[in-house]
């Protein structure tokens, strides 16, 4: 109970967070007031660990964050791992000291649509869409937002969100190709795996490909040798370099791709790899760029192609909770089998 009585909030006091500013292209310090003790339902939460991503990124340079309302700002941090300091009433099954992941998006009002399906506007998401995220010390969230982690978890569990991106998916691509060649569809042979990109949801994609047991190749600008790449070999996966990647394979039924993870948001490569899908090729795009770009590409021949060999293009956010479900069982499964691999993924 000291911990909670040290970090209690008194009121009118400040805490620093890092935010994204409107009109801005650098994230800055920002003063916010720490939060009120938590009500009914809630937990007063500390941050331990943060992950970065490219939506961060991409949230800073594109100079525009959707802020919460009547704020010039966007508190960033939605990839998080934290501490619970106190509990409101109400609350079971949270106690201070339990860590916890929380997530990211949350519903603005009743709807029985899942909730990483819902329409913008229909949500917000902590550190992304108008709501402040986990970058500064102290805030408070209803405890259905807080997934538990057990204390073993404490080095990777900072993983979870993303590592959900890419669960979310291959759970998609394998509902829609069962739905339509059958329950064994990718099982035996499984699926050839090509994701584009080097950054956390590739590294995330990579790690859900091993738990399935999926060959997996990574396309990416690094140089051989460099750590990346040898994370990448580490975990099983192929390396190809850009210069080297063969984006029309005479043989593609041979040579191509059943399932294209695309985490670049770089349209050039989304098409370029496009060309590299095996017929019944599925592509799931997870990564997209805010600003505009002048690009001259065939999108004539990408329609033609995905028209006659039958391809899927499923669009991909945010992650529903059987997503969160497998992302914290495939880390708890890797930190009991590859510890050292698993850990090698936080830089
Ligand atoms: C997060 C998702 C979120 C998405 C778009 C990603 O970085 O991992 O949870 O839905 O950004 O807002
Ligand atoms: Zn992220």
């Amino acid at each position: 109970m000291s911990q909670m009585s040290a970090a209690a909030p008194t009121p009118g006091r400040t805490q620093r967070g890092i935010a994204a500013r409107v009109g801005s292209q650098h994230a800055t310090f920002v003063d916010i007031p720490a939060p009120a003790a938590p009500g009914p339902g809630e937990a007063l939460c500390r941050t331990l660990e943060l992950g970065i991503c490219g939506t961060d990124r991409e949230i800073i340079e594109a100079a525009q964050p959707f802020t919460p309302a009547g704020e010039d700002f966007l508190v960033l941090g939605h990839e998080c791992l934290a501490e619970v300091v106190d509990v409101g009433p109400e609350v079971r099954g949270f106690k201070p000291g339990d860590l916890v992941v929380p997530t990211v998006r949350r519903r603005l009002g009743p709807s029985p649509c899942r909730i990483d399906l819902l329409s913008m506007g229909q949500y917000t998401e902590r550190g992304i869409v108008r709501q402040h995220g986990f970058s500064a010390p102290l805030w408070v969230d209803p405890v259905e937002c807080l997934l538990p982690v057990e204390p073993e978890l404490a080095g990777v569990a900072v993983l979870t969100e993303p590592q959900s991106v890419a669960e979310k998916a291959f759970h998609e691509a394998l509902a829609a190709q069962r739905a339509r060649l059958g329950p064994d569809a990718w099982t035996d042979p499984p699926p050839r795996v090509l994701i584009t990109g080097m950054g956390p949801i590739a590294f995330a994609g990579l790690l859900a490909a091993a738990a399935r047991g999926w060959p997996a190749t990574l396309l990416g600008r690094d140089a051989a040798g460099s750590p990346k790449v040898e994370t990448a070999l580490a975990w099983g996966g192929r390396y190809l370099h850009v210069n080297d990647f063969d984006a029309a394979p005479a043989d593609l039924d041979r040579d191509g791709f059943d399932l294209l993870l695309e985490c670049t948001g770089d349209e050039r490569l989304l098409v370029e790899a496009a060309g590299a899908r095996a017929p019944r090729g599925v592509s799931v795009w997870l990564a997209a760029a805010r600003r505009q770009r002048e690009t001259a590409l065939d999108w004539g021949r990408f329609l033609r192609q995905s028209l006659v060999r039958n391809h899927i293009h499923i669009g991909s956010v945010n992650a529903a909770p059987r997503d969160l479900d497998a992302a914290l069982a495939h880390l708890r499964r890797f930190h009991q089998t590859r510890p050292n691999d698993l850990a090698a993924l936080i830089t």
